[in-house]
């Protein structure tokens, strides 16, 4: 595509030189000279008024052209109108042109700015609900402390008396529902706290060697109950700054996931860490039912679950894995899982050796 100035000034180039070549010829050809020369004259001036006529041209209606052209561009690009490149033309087309696209802008800029002020407060309103529920949350939490400490005051005969059989199978009833509930307002919490920007992280020097100990410590009595072989992949020590319990949180809520998908009396399970520069990389690995491509892809959202007969029968409120995310995206890791169908899980996760400072979002209240 070629720009009109330059079509302009070839035609008009052109133009001039056809009839300043004719002016010549007539002069080198004519047998009256002063006649001829009259002619030639006639014809280097029309040739210099074409020329002349076509910078006119040019300046009055490319320039203006041209620079609507910028402004096009620029706005396309910014949604904002260019004050710095105004128009001046006596050209009526151009000047309407521009008017035209002048309202036009202004109108699209109006738009965008009622929809920016659409998108802060529906932005804040989701902030206020968030921070509603959350309060909500909390309130339901406290409760629950008194409630489980007098249902293990009942559980312990020398305390409050002995129950009968039929009262403390009631009694441990209430005991198990009253942690679910518990566990349940918890990981609700901690979602929300995720999705405000909330939730506090503590930096402090932490041996992996001792944290694998804690865990394995922690979750033997399960795994042995179930017949699980729980297995550590890790030798030495590797020293990190980083947040211990909420490190212990993500290795806890993936071995209890594995332990939920692994077959019975053959499940294994394997955690272990390797270095890996600035930062560590962990794992978490079972034998379990496995996780099919397209819900590798959902597992990591908020309440997602897969349905299949196994996780149908066992209690949960998917935010296990929401958790974990938001709790390695904070201390500036990734995570990700690898899982082949009927063979088994892996969940990968990299912690940072320092934590970066910015990821940390401090609790304000
Ligand atoms: N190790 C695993 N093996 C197979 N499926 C898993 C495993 N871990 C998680 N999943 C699937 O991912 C879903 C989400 O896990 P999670 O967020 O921890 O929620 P919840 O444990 O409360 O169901 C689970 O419901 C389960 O279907
Ligand atoms: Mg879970």
């Amino acid at each position: 595509m070629a720009p009109i100035k330059h079509t302009l000034f070839l035609v008009s180039g052109v133009s001039s030189f056809i009839i300043f070549y004719m002016g010549i010829v007539n002069y080198l050809s004519a047998t009256d000279k002063s006649n001829g020369m009259i002619l030639l004259i006639f014809s280097i001036l029309v040739a210099a008024g074409t020329l002349l006529s076509t910078v006119y041209i040019s300046r009055s209606i490319t320039k203006p052209i041209e620079k609507l052209a910028h402004n096009m561009r620029e706005f396309s690009k910014t949604n904002k109108l260019s004050k710095k490149n105004p128009i001046k033309t006596n050209v009526q087309e151009i000047f309407e042109l521009n008017e035209n696209f002048e309202t036009m802008g202004e109108q699209v800029e109006q738009t965008i700015e009622v929809q920016n002020e659409y998108v802060e407060k529906l932005k804040e309103m989701d902030r206020k609900k968030l921070e509603f529920s959350s309060m909500v949350s909390h309130e339901l939490k406290t409760p629950l402390v008194p409630i489980l400490g007098y249902v293990q005051m009942l559980q312990n005969k020398d305390l409050l008396g002995g129950l009968n059989e039929k009262q403390m199978e009631a009694v441990d009833e209430i005991h198990a529902s009253t942690v679910k509930l518990q566990r349940l307002v918890g990981d609700i919490l901690t979602t929300q706290k995720l999705d405000l920007g909330k939730l506090d992280f503590t930096v402090e020097k932490i041996s992996f060697a001792e944290l694998f100990n804690s865990i394995i410590k922690e979750f033997t009595p399960i795994t042995n109950e179930k017949n699980i072989n729980l297995e550590l992949q890790f030798e030495g020590d590797i020293e990190i700054q980083s947040d211990s319990d909420r490190i212990n949180q993500v290795f806890s809520n993936l071995i209890k996931n594995a332990i939920d998908f692994v077959p019975k009396n053959s499940g294994k399970i394997t955690i272990g860490a390797t270095d890996s520069d600035k930062s560590l990389e962990c794992f978490v690995q079972d034998n379990g039912v496995g996780i099919s491509e397209i819900n590798q892809k959902d597992i990591f959202k908020k309440f997602y679950q897969i349905d299949t007969s196994t996780s149908r029968k066992r209690s949960g409120s998917g935010l296990g894995l929401a958790i974990c995310k938001g709790i390695i995206e904070g201390l500036g890791g990734k995570i990700w899982v690898e899982s082949i169908e009927g063979k088994g899980t892996k969940f990968y996760f990299t912690i940072p050796k320092k934590i970066v400072r910015s990821t940390i979002k401090k609790d304000s209240n």
